[in-house]
């Protein structure tokens, strides 16, 4: 294991590469990591770096957010396997569809998204600045894809005529039982509810916060409370512990895990390193028309 991290690190410099993982990433790979974040930090790490190749520890979705903001740089994912099931669950033939029968609708994406639908999107959001975003297209007939439960959420924090949603949802954070968090607070009822807006209504209507991966994260580091339940994927509490070692976190579910983010091992991440992996490639088109949305979003998120 020590030989395999000296490994990753001799070539990483000699590609002049950089790691950038996702916090839901197994602890080894966000310890070998250059930058951890959410998807936000992630996306714009990546294109502010310097270095020529990207390694992303992450999910598809994620890698080609890299390939879209930053064309000129080799991008590697270093498992192919790595996808996001919320992202399969809206089809570009089938947005394309919607469109057609829909012309006047502004199309609201999150990031969790295909390249293509993302080039068929008016702005892309994250749950770190969906709220910021979505405030700024008041007057404007909205549909939102492909989360129910993030859409549901930000519906119920604006004032706006409510986004017309997909129905789509995150495997992992959906299945959270709003029974699980009753039960955790009655185990530990001083505890304070972090839940990630990907949860189901009546579970996310239990957080005492609201919001991303990185938004929970802050919350605890700020908060004066000592015990905290984390309702988001179990990846979460490497960075919570190493930041807050005087606190206790205690996971709402043990279900609360996503299979596709524990695909990257130390070994992928090598053998991408060692030129043994494809470089993830696009379109032209697909990016050009893409990158209209992911920096609609990072303007309007500024
Ligand atoms: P954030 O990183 O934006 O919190 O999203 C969570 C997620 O499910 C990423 O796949
Ligand atoms: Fe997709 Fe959910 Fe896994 Fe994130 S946690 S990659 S949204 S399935």
């Amino acid at each position: 294991m020590e030989n395999l991290i000296h490994d990753i690190l001799h070539l990483k410099e000699e590609r002049n590469a950089t790691i950038i993982a996702h916090y839901y990433q197994t602890a080894d790979i966000q310890a070998i990591a250059d930058f951890v974040g959410d998807s936000l930090a992630m996306a714009k790490y990546g294109k502010a770096s310097k270095a020529d190749t990207l390694i992303i520890c992450g999910v598809r979705f994620m890698a080609e957010s890299a390939k879209i903001l930053s064309p000129e740089k080799t991008i590697l994912l270093p498992n192919d396997g790595a996808g996001c099931p919320m992202a399969d669950m809206v089809d570009a033939d089938d947005l394309k569809k919607y469109k057609d029968n829909n012309p006047h609708k502004y199309i609201v994406s999150y990031v969790n998204t295909s390249a293509d639908v993302k080039a068929l999107t008016d702005v892309c959001v994250t749950s770190s600045n969906a709220l910021k975003i979505v405030s700024q297209l008041e007057g404007k007939d909205l549909l939102f894809l492909p989360d129910r439960n993030l859409g549901s959420y930000i519906n119920s924090q604006l004032n706006h005529p409510p986004m017309e949603l997909w129905n789509g949802f995150c495997l992992t954070h959906d299945r959270l039982q709003a029974k699980e968090i009753m039960d955790a607070k009655t185990k530990h009822p001083n505890a304070k509810v972090l839940i990630h807006p990907e949860c189901d209504p009546s579970a996310v209507a239990l957080g005492d916060y609201v919001g991303s991966t990185a938004g929970i994260i802050d919350f605890a580091n700020k908060d004066s409370a000592d015990t905290f339940i984390i309702a988001t994927e179990e990846g979460v509490l490497h960075k919570l512990q190493s930041d807050n070692p005087e606190k206790t976190f205690i996971m709402a579910s043990s279900r609360l895990v996503c299979k596709n983010m524990k695909k990257t091992t130390l070994s992928d991440v090598y053998i991408a390193l060692n030129e043994s992996t494809t470089a993830l490639t696009l379109p032209k088109a697909t990016i050009e028309a893409a990158s209209n949305a992911l920096e609609t979003m990072l303007t309007l998120s500024n």
